[in-house]
């Protein structure tokens, strides 16, 4: 059925007008003052709201084994979550461990969102082993439509790979015109201090981030612009942190690096504290790279509005409070690592950034969505208002006023880090694709709709 978004204000990464929008099929038509209806033609009123491009999450996990545990969401119930908080796209770390079969793990991360999911998707194939034969199916999967990688330098032993793999995978990367994202921690560091801090007795939750330092964070950011320099290979650092992370990249950038830096709402909006609560509490906002001193966040903010920072993910991980962070209760190293927040980007994001003044309405879009597609290989199909893009819209409502909590949100995950914040505005609908997925915070829509994003390398 067609689809016309009457009276909203039309919000872009470079433009504002007020404008309807027709959807036919699964794309946007035409745009412009006073379309009419057709009979038959749904509408929806948009009057005193934003309509925004979809939201695209370029960094989460659903599918994600880690730590002797299993994150908690399923693209069934992630997905929905997404498309409430207006996220109508998702980008996966597919993250199939060392001693897994790469091939394999492609299709076994494909097998759980096929079907399954109710907005669109896409990967980042981890690398997380880089030999003969991982090079040739790492080939295949390229040729299957994923455009970019991720490696780890954390995570030794699970994720992680040495120099040589790092080395070859970027050498890689740069033939096939794919983007290589990273996870930038130098896990030697993390791997001593932990094991000091530990003997000396210092097991809770609040040792987390004595054990990943800035210092440990910019010395990854410096290793992999090193090895980017010298593949000419095209990065891209998942959640950046810190001011000294960014320093390292910000300089590689001037010697002619490339680089992309991607931030989360957990360090735009979180500070260490929360992970020094009392009484275990502090192991919900444990993840990596740590929350940092408060200090860092006008460094992030101020990053997205000059265009240092290119996007804002959640690195969506969700683990229990009770049963799986626990496991971490008399040592802080096994604590599963992630904060969930898949739902409240863009929420935190309007709240936070631009009814607080930090950015404005064209860089939440940029951030958020524009930038990531152009980043991934899915502009302007995704990330765009135009003819031709696929009807991926979201009616914001700026008026809305909601309190966040476990007890309502859709994420499947007993708690959540910003239980009883305020937010300030919300998604009122949301299409996937030309059909409504979401209307006034309920899933209305069709849970299979979502197909897998075959991306082409644009870099080759
Ligand atoms: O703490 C985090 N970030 N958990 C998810 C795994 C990762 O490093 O991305
Ligand atoms: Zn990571
Ligand atoms: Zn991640």
């Amino acid at each position: 059925m067609p689809l016309l978004i009457r009276n909203g204000e039309v919000i872009t990464a470079d433009s504002r007008m007020r404008a309807d929008i027709y959807c036919e099929g699964e794309t946007i038509t035409r745009i412009g003052p006073r379309l009419e209806a057709p009979p038959g033609a749904q509408v929806v009123d948009a009057a005193g709201k934003y309509v925004f491009p979809g939201f695209i999450d370029p960094h989460v996990h659903i599918t994600l084994p880690f730590m002797g545990t299993l994150a908690k969401d399923t693209y069934e119930t992630g997905s929905r979550a997404a498309l409430i908080g207006g996220t109508t796209t998702l980008i996966e770390m597919c993250c199939p461990s060392r001693t897994d079969d790469i091939l394999a793990g492609f299709e076994h991360w494909m097998a759980q969102a096929a079907g399954r999911s109710a907005c669109d998707f896409t990967f980042h194939m981890g690398a997380t082993r880089f030999d003969g034969a991982t090079q040739s199916q790492l080939r295949e999967i390229v040729r299957r439509g994923v455009s970019s990688f991720k490696v780890f330098l954390a995570y030794k032993g699970a994720f992680g790979i040495d120099d040589t793999e790092l080395y070859g995978t970027l050498r890689l990367a740069r033939e096939l015109g794919v983007v290589v994202t990273a996870h930038c921690e130098n896990e030697t560091l993390v791997f001593e201090r932990q094991r000091e801090l530990i003997a000396a007795g210092r097991t809770d939750p609040g040792q987390h981030h004595e054990s990943r330092p800035p210092q440990v964070e910019a010395e990854g950011v410096h290793h992999l612009m090193a090895f980017a320099e010298q593949t000419g290979a095209a990065t891209y650092i998942v959640h950046l942190s810190c001011r000294e992370a960014l320093a390292e990249a910000v300089a590689a950038r001037a010697r002619g690096v490339d680089v992309a830096v991607e931030t989360l709402i957990q360090y735009l909006v979180l500070d260490k504290t929360y992970a020094e609560r009392p009484g275990f509490e502090g192991a919900k906002y444990v993840m990596s790279p740590p929350l940092r001193e408060a200090a860092n966040q006008p460094v992030l903010w101020g990053g997205l509005r000059e265009g240092v920072i290119q996007t804002v993910a959640t690195d969506h991980a969700p683990f229990d409070f009770e049963g799986q962070k626990r496991m971490g209760m008399s040592d802080f190293t096994k604590i599963p690592n992630g904060i969930p927040s898949l739902e409240e980007r863009i929420n935190l994001l309007h709240t936070h950034g631009v009814r607080a003044g930090r950015i404005d309405l064209h860089t939440l879009v940029n951030v958020a969505s524009t930038q990531v597609a152009r980043m991934f290989d899915l502009y302007p199909r995704k990330g765009s208002i135009q003819p031709g893009a696929d009807a991926d819209l979201v009616v914001y409502d700026p008026g809305h006023r909601g309190v966040i909590s476990a007890r309502t949100h859709h994420m499947n995950v007993d708690y959540s880090a910003f239980e009883g914040w305020k937010t300030e505005g919300r998604p009122s609908v949301v299409t996937v694709r030309g059909e409504i997925a979401v209307r006034d915070g309920q899933f209305v829509g069709d849970p299979a709709r979502g197909r897998f994003l075959r991306r082409t390398p644009s870099r080759a």
